[in-house]
């Protein structure tokens, strides 16, 4: 009885998943907002060009957005007085950035259409845009999601992935989601980019045994027992390259957080990790069909929600 009623919840929930997806459309935009789209890859563009690692940045608060209560800008509420958002949890606090080039966006695409587009809708659109700045293939971005009026620390602590997860717990968080384990390999390439500071990796170079030791070795360098937990270490071996050099680098034991070697240590994902490693065009095609799915995760829209004016806080 418990378990019927447990299913028959399920299939509704799977149900207004799908309706609200449906909603989402690539065309949202096209009459109320045509500039919408060009305004935002041109200043992402600028932005990347001026710090690449930014690129890697505004694609992570994507996931972070939709992993904590649906893509729905949620993270980018910041701290008030009386109000405490998902930015100072455990995977955001110190690590997110990129904020102020969202405000900038979003203050960019005011003055062309006020009201109009979401500040979710604009995570989702840089994201992609990043991705093609870095080099990585363009796939078309569906939109029409509209903004939370609320977030949650609790959840920010409790969906996300720890880098400390083994493989098991990985799937397990992604198919919470409604994504596959195919996509969460997938979207583990978007770790092609960016940096990762000494504490996501410390207990990893002293004590893993499953890491090239020659790499462990140059990362103990700057990454000492103690101390020094902010220093980075790029993610791949090409971190401003959208490519799929990540993949290649688990072969060579080379992945930098545990979770990252997780995808290639003798599992049920050995064999699409080869498979990426051997093939750019499979990867970037998973990637982005992936990336679709994450950007569908619990969205509002209609009159859900509202269409924030300024991204870091509520109307
Ligand atoms: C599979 C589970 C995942 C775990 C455990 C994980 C964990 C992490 C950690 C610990 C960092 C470094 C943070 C820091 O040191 O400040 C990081 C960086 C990053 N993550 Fe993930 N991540 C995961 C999946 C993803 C996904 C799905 C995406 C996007 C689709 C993503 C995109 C990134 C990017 C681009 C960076 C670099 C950000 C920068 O340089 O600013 N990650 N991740
Ligand atoms: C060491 O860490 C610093 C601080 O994050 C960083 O700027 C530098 O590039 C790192 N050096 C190496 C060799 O990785
Ligand atoms: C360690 O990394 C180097 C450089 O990528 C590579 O040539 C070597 O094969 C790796 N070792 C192992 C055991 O994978």
């Amino acid at each position: 009885m418990a378990s019927a009623s447990v299913s028959v919840l399920a299939i509704l929930l799977l149900g207004v998943a799908a309706v609200a997806s449906a909603q989402l459309s690539a065309t949202f935009y096209d009459m109320s907002c045509p500039r919408a789209l060009a305004t935002i890859r041109s200043t992402v563009a600028a932005a990347v060009s001026r710090d690449p690692r930014m690129g890697a940045s505004l694609l992570r608060l994507h996931f972070h957005d939709c992993f904590v209560q649906g893509c729905d800008a949620s993270v980018l509420l910041a701290d008030t007085a009386n109000f405490r958002g998902e930015q100072g949890s455990f995977p955001n606090r110190g690590s997110l950035r990129g904020f102020d080039v969202v405000d900038g966006i979003k203050a960019q695409v005011e003055a062309v259409c006020p009201r109009t587009v979401s500040c979710a809708d604009i995570l989702a659109v840089a994201a992609r845009d990043s991705v093609v700045a870095l080099g990585g293939s363009p796939y078309t971005v569906l939109l029409g999601r509209r903004d939370s009026t609320t977030a949650s620390l609790t959840l920010a602590n409790s969906d996300l992935p720890a880098p400390s997860s083994d493989l098991a717990t990985l799937i397990g968080s992604f198919s919470r989601k409604g994504l596959s384990t195919t996509d969460m390999v997938a979207l583990s390439g978007a770790h092609t980019i960016g940096q990762v500071q000494c504490a996501n990796f410390r207990s990893r170079i002293y004590g893993e045994p499953n890491l090239n030791s020659s790499y462990a070795a140059s990362l103990r360098a700057n990454c000492s027992q103690s101390g020094g937990d902010g220093n980075l270490a790029p993610l791949d071996a090409t971190p401003n390259a959208f490519d799929n050099a990540y993949f290649g680098d688990l072969l060579a034991q080379r992945g930098l957080l545990h979770s990252d070697q997780q995808l290639f240590n003798g599992g049920s994902t050995d064999a699409l990790v080869r498979a990426y490693a051997s093939s750019a065009a499979q990867f970037g095609s998973d990637f982005a069909a992936a990336m679709v799915r994450m950007g569908s995760i619990g969205v509002l829209t209609g009159n859900q929600g509202e269409i924030r004016l300024s991204c870091s806080k509520v109307n």
